[in-house]
């Protein structure tokens, strides 16, 4: 094909925080596709906190990205070129493209969208991978239940914005932990929420506690864990009889800094016996069966206005690794999002 393909490597490794020395540019022709494939221009590029794991060669959930490999990541873009049965140029489709600018890709590794129900890139957020978080971690892993105070980490972010509206419309009691004053008052004002603790306005766990004790004092029936740190330091000793904690990311720690925030093992370990805890990790994409259950909860809440979503917009595949790096210590205000082309 006539088009070029740019494309964002990992260059090498981090070791702790990203910096721009970790990632590379290449340009390079776009092939043309194969049977039963299609090619695709990228319109729109999710960047997530998982991605910052997937830079480091340990052993997680899924396999790290090769150094020298593109980076990962779940992409929305138009087809323009399709070499495969029911998919013609012109038609929108979803699928994990990593950071390009176009690329070529089995057909049956690609989800058709329809540009009728919804911005095309809600499908990389509310009506997404994190949107889908949101619900699992509430619904199947917290078991929230109506009337109990549940308090959400990174609540302006886009899995936390998704879980807290959701557990408001299910008659809860929500209280959001965010950074600065302006995205706590978006999480009360716009979102809802009935509280909202700015943890850079806390010391340390202790402060993060003693706000926490005055926010919820029956105490938390249900935490869903976005950050670890001194937020999760503050939570523990305000865990209510019985509640349960979804373990859902830790982005506060994923660099490696901020290790000594955390609450001393034996402290948690007793806090979880003596309170009766429940604290269960869990992992979206072992979830996917009950997508169709997802849309179908929180589609038409979306569709009335109802849940309200906000998208960081990043303009130029090559400012994605500054936005990315932007984004783990909370510089995006709402879904990040690289905008890589221009729309359909
Ligand atoms: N388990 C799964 O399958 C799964 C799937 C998707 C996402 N996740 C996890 O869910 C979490 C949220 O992801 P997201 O996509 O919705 O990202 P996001 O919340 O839109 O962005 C990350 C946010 O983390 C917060 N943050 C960064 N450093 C922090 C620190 N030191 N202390 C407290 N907060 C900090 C920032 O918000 P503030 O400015 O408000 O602090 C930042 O905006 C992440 O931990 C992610 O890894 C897990």
């Amino acid at each position: 094909m006539t088009q070029t393909r740019r494309s964002i490597h990992l260059a090498e490794r981090p070791k702790g925080k990203p910096t721009d020395a970790n990632f590379r540019l290449e340009e390079h022709p776009l092939a043309d596709p194969g049977d039963g494939e299609v090619a695709i221009r990228v319109i729109w590029l999710s960047l997530d906190p998982y991605m910052r794991g997937r830079m480091d060669a340990g052993p997680s959930y899924a396999d790290p990205v090769p150094v020298d490999g593109v980076m990962t990541g779940q992409t929305v873009g138009e087809v323009i070129a399709s070499n495969a049965d029911g998919f013609a140029a012109g038609d929108i489709v979803t699928g994990a493209t990593g950071w390009v600018s176009h690329a070529v890709m089995d057909a049956k590794e690609l989800r058709k969208l329809d540009p009728s129900l919804a911005p095309v890139q809600s499908a990389l957020g509310v009506l997404g991978m994190p949107g889908m978080t949101a619900w699992t971690g509430l619904t199947d892993i917290m078991e929230q239940r109506e009337g109990e105070t549940i308090a959400i980490s990174a609540a302006t972010g886009a899995v936390g914005s998704v879980a807290g509206q959701i557990a408001k419309a299910r008659g809860c009691r929500v209280i959001g932990i965010a950074g600065g004053p302006e995205k706590c008052a978006f999480a009360t004002d716009t979102l809802g929420f009935d509280a909202c603790i700015d943890h850079h306005a806390m010391t340390d766990g202790k402060a993060m506690a003693e706000a926490l004790a005055k926010a919820a004092p029956d105490g938390i029936d249900g935490y869903f864990e976005n950050v670890g740190g001194k937020t999760l330091a503050g939570i523990i000793p305000n865990m209510a009889e019985g509640g349960r904690i979804a373990v859902c990311g830790m982005v506060a720690w994923y660099s490696g800094d901020n290790l000594s925030e955390g609450l001393p093992l034996p402290v948690l370990w007793r806090t979880i016996l003596t309170r009766r805890l429940r604290v269960r990790g869990f992992i979206v994409m072992d979830h996917y069966d009950r997508f169709d259950a997802f849309v179908s909860d929180v589609a038409p809440l979306v569709r009335s206005g109802k849940l309200h979503y906000r998208e960081d917009v990043t303009d130029g595949l090559e400012n994605a690794p500054a936005a990315f790096m932007d984004m783990l210590t909370g510089g995006n205000f709402g879904k990040a999002l690289v905008r890589v082309g221009p729309d359909a």
